[in-house]
């Protein structure tokens, strides 16, 4: 079937079978392929993409049910190419990954947590990535991580995630 998506500001269309789901389309047919496929039974989270700003389990939807909604990936969140995002500086800057499995999930998870909330309590945090699991339990590094991002926009006045996220087109 007929699908059209907005996937990290631009208008995709694709073709695809009814029971596809949406990580496999992701991808598969638009090669976004930092969007990770890890139980894919909506237990780990490494699958997890914004729809209309808010953290989905791809694995859990048909890429049907997403036709019509704007999509945001880990591809989408870095402000230009050869650029990252405050948040996915932030990771980096704290270790707050080792091997990288969960690290987009959970950068799209402090994505919409700071776009709801500039200042977001330990327990906001822990609330928010409690949906993405860390095989590597680098869990201590990745809430230090958001806290840095959170202080970071604050002080600096930066735009909040979404706004780097409109003006990205891929
Ligand atoms: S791959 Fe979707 S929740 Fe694990
Ligand atoms: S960094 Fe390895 S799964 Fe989280």
């Amino acid at each position: 079937m007929k699908i059209e998506l907005t996937i990290n500001g631009v208008r995709r269309t694709g073709d695809v079978e009814p029971r596809k789901t949406l990580v496999d389309t992701l991808r598969e047919d638009f090669l976004l392929t930092g969007t990770h496929a890890g139980c894919e039974h909506g237990v780990c989270g490494a699958c997890t993409v914004l729809l209309n700003g808010e953290p989905v389990r791809s694995c859990l939807m048909f890429a049907a049910q997403a036709d019509g909604y704007e999509i945001t990936t880990i591809e989408g969140v870095a402000p230009a190419p050869g650029e990252m995002s405050v948040v996915q500086d932030a990771f980096c800057e704290t270790h707050g990954l080792q091997c990288g499995f969960c690290t987009p999930g959970m950068i799209l998870s402090a994505h919409a947590l700071l776009e709801r909330t500039q200042s977001p309590s330990h327990e906001d945090i822990l609330e928010a990535i409690s949906g993405n699991i860390c095989r590597c339990t680098g869990y201590g590094q990745i809430v230090e991580a958001i806290e840095f991002a959170a202080d970071r926009l604050r002080k600096s006045n930066a735009p909040r995630p979404a706004a780097a996220v409109e003006g990205t087109a891929k």
